[in-house]
């Protein structure tokens, strides 16, 4: 411990206690530099990447409100900036780096600006040793595994004149009952498990997040019951393979028995979960779903190749036929579900003749909608080694054509709704029109309508009057 403050204290060695005392001693150094400033402090998280990130930047910003910082959204007025970053594609590595030569300008012009960078970007070693290099500005660098300890990383930035680096390898520790500030009071993400163990070979997620652990159901079902209570409705249980959930805890507990659990919490009225992996998805879960008053009527289910020949390099677990089977069975369980996905162009080796069987698996499921992604090299993982990398305007005149198949399709499913009535969940004040509410149906797609602010967090029967596109235009009933 190189706090100098510190020295001679008390640390409390167990979490979350640790950090709550770290909380305290943040505290203290805010309100000191708020006085000298005579104004409050501002702080700002950038989050990029998929909800699990999202998740925890609302952890990053309970800590940070707990100290006593106050959030901005302009991140040139921060005091203190922090990026949750994501490395899943090249092209998000690339944002970050853009983004952070900005914020160095900034900081010229306010020293005592504070920078920290966090997220799986971190876990990779030759990004910690450019920052190093070349960013020299940037005063915190942490990872996904050591999130829980951000107070005490912080603290210890705030002593320190050099750039802080803790990057852990992996860890099996769970922390409970830290702080939280969540962006919506009604509906909240609840992490069930964190880490990967499928190593899908294109995929670089199980690298910089870790092995798979699993929450316990108490812990999971304690959180939920305490976010009913302080209102919120809809639940979003996060994992990168939630049908994994739970096989390796002792006893073990499936996805599908979780669901049910969560189901009784009075006061939970809507159940999302995110992402369901085709190869672990259980009868029993398909079961669940079609007898649950409460799991919305929708399933994103990621594809990611309709080749039984790409899969296997992709290490998927599934083949074309056995992706097709299981939407025809979740199909006649629930009918009617919004059926979402994520494809892959260009992984190495990809023939036409394997884009072909793609588009054939997406005329045959006809997505609700589906996100397209050009394949992306990530060093370390096994296809960054794999010979025939396919050239950049083939992978892109492919991806053009899939992104046109999957686009008129999804406007076709998207308007099956209209003229009926659906319940929504009021969400936001329409951005482009104050007048109108933005709500979220069941199946995931939103309706905007006339409405007002005292609407939000609350349910609404709608009529769908117009479909456009991907949305549609509806009015009160
Ligand atoms: N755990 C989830 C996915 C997490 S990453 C699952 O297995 O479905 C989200 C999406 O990013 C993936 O579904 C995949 O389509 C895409 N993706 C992951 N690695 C990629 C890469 N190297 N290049 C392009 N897209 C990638
Ligand atoms: Fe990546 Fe596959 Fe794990 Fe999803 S299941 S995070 S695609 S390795
Ligand atoms: Fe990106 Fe990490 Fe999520 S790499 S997609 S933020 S798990």
């Amino acid at each position: 411990m190189r706090v100098p403050e510190l020295q001679g204290e008390e640390i409390p060695m167990e979490e979350p206690e640790r950090q709550y005392y770290f909380i305290e001693k943040c505290r203290g150094i805010v309100s000191k530099m708020s006085q000298e400033l005579g104004r409050p402090v501002y702080y700002t998280v950038v989050t990029f990447g998929c909800q699990m990130n999202a998740r925890d930047s609302e952890k990053l910003e309970g800590i940070l409100e707990a100290v006593g910082y106050q959030k901005t959204e302009q991140e040139e007025r921060a005091d203190f900036v922090i990026y949750n970053t994501c490395t899943v594609r090249e092209n998000a590595n690339q944002r970050v780096y853009g983004r952070l030569g900005y914020l160095g300008k900034q900081k010229k012009k306010h020293p005592h600006m504070m920078i920290a960078l966090c997220g799986c970007m971190m876990q990779e070693s030759h990004v910690v040793e450019k920052l190093k290099k070349s960013y020299r500005f940037v005063d915190l660098i942490f990872g996904t595994h050591n999130i829980f300890r951000f107070a005490e990383l912080l603290c210890q930035a705030m002593n320190s004149d050099r750039m802080v680096v803790d990057i852990w390898k992996d860890t099996d520790q769970i922390v409970e009952d830290l702080p939280v500030d969540r962006k919506y009071s009604f509906k909240s993400g609840v992490n069930i498990m964190f880490g990967c163990n499928n190593f899908c070979s294109y995929c670089i997620v199980p690298y910089v997040r870790g092995r798979e652990r699993s929450r316990n159901p108490e812990d999971i079902l304690k959180e939920c019951r305490t976010l009913a209570a302080d209102g919120v409705t809809e639940v979003m249980l996060l994992g990168q393979n939630v049908n994994s959930y739970g096989k390796n805890l002792n006893p073990p507990v499936t996805f599908a028995s979780l669901l049910s659990q969560v189901e009784q919490i009075p006061g939970i009225k809507r159940i999302r979960f995110m992402t369901s992996h085709p190869k672990d998805l259980s009868d029993e879960l398909i079961q669940v779903m079609s007898q649950s008053q409460k799991i919305c009527s929708h399933l994103h289910l990621p594809l990611q190749s309709g080749s039984s020949r790409i899969l296997k390099k992709m290490n998927r677990r599934y083949t074309k036929e056995q992706y097709l089977e299981l939407v025809d069975r979740i199909r006649a369980a629930v009918p009617d579900i919004s059926l979402t996905t994520d494809i892959i162009v260009g992984f190495p080796g990809e023939t036409e003749e394997d884009f072909q069987e793609t588009l054939d698996v997406v005329r045959k499921v006809r997505y609700d909608s589906a996100f397209t992604f050009i394949y992306s090299k990530r060093s370390g993982t096994p296809a960054a080694i794999m010979e025939d990398q396919v050239p950049p305007e083939v992978v892109k005149d492919r991806f053009d054509r899939l992104l046109q198949l999957v686009q008129e399709i999804s406007r076709q499913m998207s308007s099956r709704f209209t003229g009926t009535v659906q319940e929504v969940l009021t969400e936001e004040i329409n951005g482009q029109d104050p007048s109108l509410v933005t709500g979220r149906m069941s199946n995931n797609l939103l309706v905007h309508f006339p409405g007002d602010a005292s609407m939000i967090g609350s349910y609404r029967k709608v009529r769908l009057d117009e479909c456009k596109g991907f949305y549609y235009m509806g009015t009160l009933v």
